[in-house]
């Protein structure tokens, strides 16, 4: 069985043939305005790649201004062929951090945050494209003799400079004034049915024109195609919403072929899949089953509880010093005495009653015991991130249900900090979040939990103010603001290294912070970031850490998540509800976008199945990043199954082993602390699997039952089954003896 899937072809965004290539630039440190202008002699400057960082050309540490000049020359020969005639191109790859494009002294493109522009990243960051667009008939556009683009950049540490290939210029065709949106919307689930809309904008200044052809296929059976003929004026948009039948495993695809050269823009796209059955009336406890914090410190917990409203709580055997509202069903209080404690929670409402017993131990080394659930903003709104949007988020956290299956951190990633700190040397909030400890109560006050961002550096990665020889003072700010959990991420702490960093210095920073936490008097979790280096899952817990970045960023594509996500076998060995986390990253489903502008994220529904299975697996940090405000139906129901949710805050949050039974087909098995185990068997492959799998194969003999965790169902019970596993997809399974 073979897909043509989960492939978002855009008409090529590199450059066809006729076009000027960019390689290199006469390039110089430093900052004068007078570098934009096309006849400043830039001959004494440095030769450099326009294709990879400064940092691997000679400019190693280096952050601060840089100007890049580009000379070339475009042949109106270029201007004959084009097909239309109006738009030119000029792709600069991608710049770290921030850029100001000239053309022969003239303006024409910026991205990013300058020193000067502290709100410049609204307009993006290290993270976008650069394809500024210019009119062809720009007098600044010299044609047949030499021309300069100038680009001024500024790296706010780490890598620098323009970094991608395929730099250079082209005439834009046809197709390319057409702005296809797949991705702007989800996919609304009906009970029978399955809508998604596309949108196609005309850019060009005349008419454009074209076919629609959208196709639904299961495996190699047509199930519906049809075509579509488009004509679109300019600045009209041409909005397609199917209507297509509910089917498990289907693809459909939107193919555009534009008239005048046939070029096609095309998206093929997994029509979601519902698993997780519905929710039922009767109340159902889904904390963990174990909890921790430390001595002397304000507790908050809050029962995750699913159920029709209104819910009464009660409590059992509450430990000195703690109260449950019974209403809210938030618990609060301090308990003096390290020690192990229990008690048992209950949840009433109309149609029935749940219990639970919960472990709660207190020492000043169990901060977190179980991975933490929540929420961070850096997926969706990277540095955009704002108190209004937190405060969205936190509303939807509630109101959306997701946090009656246990979500409950808020936290809040690089963006939030003000330009200077005060007289007093204190750090501020910038004006984005206009009282952080009214946002601290707000969220505690639901039953959440606030989390914090910051870097042992100077600078965070963003540019802004970090902790550097202020920790001490930034861990009292935090303490009084409310803070629960602390990331710190290492960004501009490289520039102190004057060597490669050994473990020692690796740690260093992480240690003198973790000095700062233990007098916080909070119970704040620990989440170190510094990507992996020096495999900080063998001493991240001896720094104080309670979770630990094992990687670089992920993003919302199938590569990443697979990169990032099958190579977690050793990191999260370490892993235990003792010792801490391993953290491949934070989720990258729904609404994300690491900006102002966010889209739907493009990994297919099989994907998105793996990866919170193989996340749940690993016993990873489950922190959503996404607009919460924006919850569709598949994301919700991905996201509160509570079977597949328990395997990822099982009480000993081990990491499981991984089997490779054949090429892209793993299986990997987690112990749980009742005895049994989880198991993952994952198609990486392009086509869909068909298979019997039998334990056996994986050291597995016994007669056992089988639970499918996803669909809350028990297969036959023995060692053996049949499956069939879409392409990128996943059976989750608990063994039982
Ligand atoms: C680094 C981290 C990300 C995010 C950004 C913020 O890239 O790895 O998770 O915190 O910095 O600038």
């Amino acid at each position: 069985m073979r897909y043509l899937i989960f492939i978002f072809l855009l008409y090529s965004s590199s450059l066809s043939a006729q076009q000027v290539q960019f390689k290199t630039a006469a390039f110089k440190t430093g900052d004068d305005p007078k570098w934009a202008d096309q006849n400043f002699d830039d001959k004494d400057w440095g030769t450099i790649k326009t294709n990879a960082y400064w940092e691997n050309q000679g400019y190693d540490k280096y952050d601060g201004f840089a100007w890049y000049r580009i000379h070339f020359i475009i042949p109106s020969s270029l201007k004959e062929q084009a097909v239309l005639k109006e738009n030119i191109e000029i792709f600069l790859g991608s710049i770290d951090d921030a850029d100001i494009t000239f053309l022969n002294g003239v303006e024409i493109g910026r991205t990013g945050r300058m020193p000067e522009n502290p709100d410049g990243y609204k307009s993006g960051g290290r993270l976008n494209e650069r394809h500024y667009i210019i009119k062809a008939d720009l007098p600044s556009l010299h044609w047949d003799r030499d021309n300069v683009i100038a680009i001024r950049v500024y790296d706010n540490g780490g890598n620098g400079g323009m970094y991608l290939e395929n730099e250079g210029i082209r005439f834009w065709d046809p197709v390319n004034y057409i702005k296809m949106e797949a991705y702007n919307a989800p996919f609304m689930i009906g009970e029978k049915t399955v809508s998604k809309k596309v949108s196609f904008q005309n850019q060009y200044s005349q008419i454009l024109k074209g076919t629609l052809v959208t196709t639904i296929k299961t495996d190699d059976k047509v199930i519906r195609s049809f075509q579509q003929n488009v004509e679109l004026n300019h600045g009209e948009t041409f909005v397609n919403v199917e209507d297509m039948p509910r089917i498990d495993a289907a693809t459909v695809s939107f193919v555009f072929t534009e008239s005048l050269q046939n070029a096609i823009l095309q998206s093929v796209q997994e029509i979601p899949y519902i698993l997780t059955p519905k929710e039922k009336n009767t109340p159902q406890i889904n904390n963990a089953s174990l909890v921790g914090t430390k001595p002397n410190v304000p507790f908050l917990l809050k029962i995750a509880v699913t159920g029709e409203r209104p819910i009464s709580f009660s409590a059992k055997q509450l430990p000195k010093g703690l109260k449950l509202d019974a209403v809210t069903g938030i618990i609060t209080g301090q308990v003096e005495l390290e020690g192990e404690y229990s008690f048992t929670i209950s949840a009433k409402n109309i149609a029935g009653k749940d219990e639970k017993k919960i472990s709660l131990l207190i020492g000043n080394d169990k901060v977190l015991l179980t991975p933490p659930m929540g929420w961070n903003s850096w997926n969706c709104w990277g540095l955009a991130v704002s108190d209004e949007r937190v405060k969205a988020s936190s509303n939807a956290m509630i109101n959306s249900g997701l946090i009656n299956h246990g979500w409950s951190y808020m936290n809040i990633d690089d963006g939030w900090e003000s330009e200077k700190r005060a007289a007093d040397g204190n750090i501020e909030a910038n004006n984005k979040f206009p009282d952080m400890k009214l946002l601290g109560d707000y969220l505690h006050s639901r039953g959440l939990k606030f989390g914090i961002y910051s870097s042992p550096g100077t600078t965070t990665c963003g540019g802004f103010l970090g902790s550097y020889q202020h920790e001490e003072q930034d861990v009292k700010t935090y303490a009084a603001w409310g803070v629960d959990y602390l990331k710190y991420d290492l960004c501009s702490y490289r520039k102190l290294y004057q060597t490669p960093p050994g473990i020692p210095q690796l740690q260093a920073p992480y240690l003198v912070m973790n000095e700062a936490l233990k007098r916080s008097g909070r119970n704040i979790v620990y989440s170190l970031c510094e990507y992996g280096m020096g495999e900080v899952w063998k001493w991240g817990n001896q720094v104080g850490g309670n979770v630990w970045r094992t990687t670089g960023d992920i993003t919302d594509n199938w590569n990443s998540l697979k990169t990032i996500g099958f190579s977690q076998e050793i990191p999260s060995s370490y892993n235990s509800n003792h010792y801490g986390f391993g953290d491949p990253d934070m989720l990258i489903v729904g609404y994300v976008g690491w900006g102002d502008h966010l889209h739907i994220t493009k990994l297919s529904a099989s994907e998105q199945y793996t990866h919170i299975s193989l996340w749940s697996l690993l016993s990873a940090p489950l922190m959503l990043g996404c607009d919460l405000s924006k919850m569709d139906a598949f994301t919700y129901n991905l996201l509160s199954n509570d079977e597949v949710l328990a395997i990822d805050q099982d009480a000993l949050g081990k990491g499981p082993k991984k089997y490779e039974i054949e090429k892209d087909l793993q299986i990997w098995v987690k112990d749980l602390a009742d005895g049994n185990k989880a198991i993952g068997i994952f198609n990486l492959s392009e086509s869909s699997v068909k298979k019997t799998i039998n334990l056996k194969e994986i050291g597995m003999n016994e007669q056992y039952k089988i639970r499918d965790l996803w669909r809350q169902k028990n297969l036959a019970a023995g060692n053996k089954f049949e499956t069939v596993i879409p392409v990128h997809g996943v059976l989750l399974l608990k063994i039982t003896k």
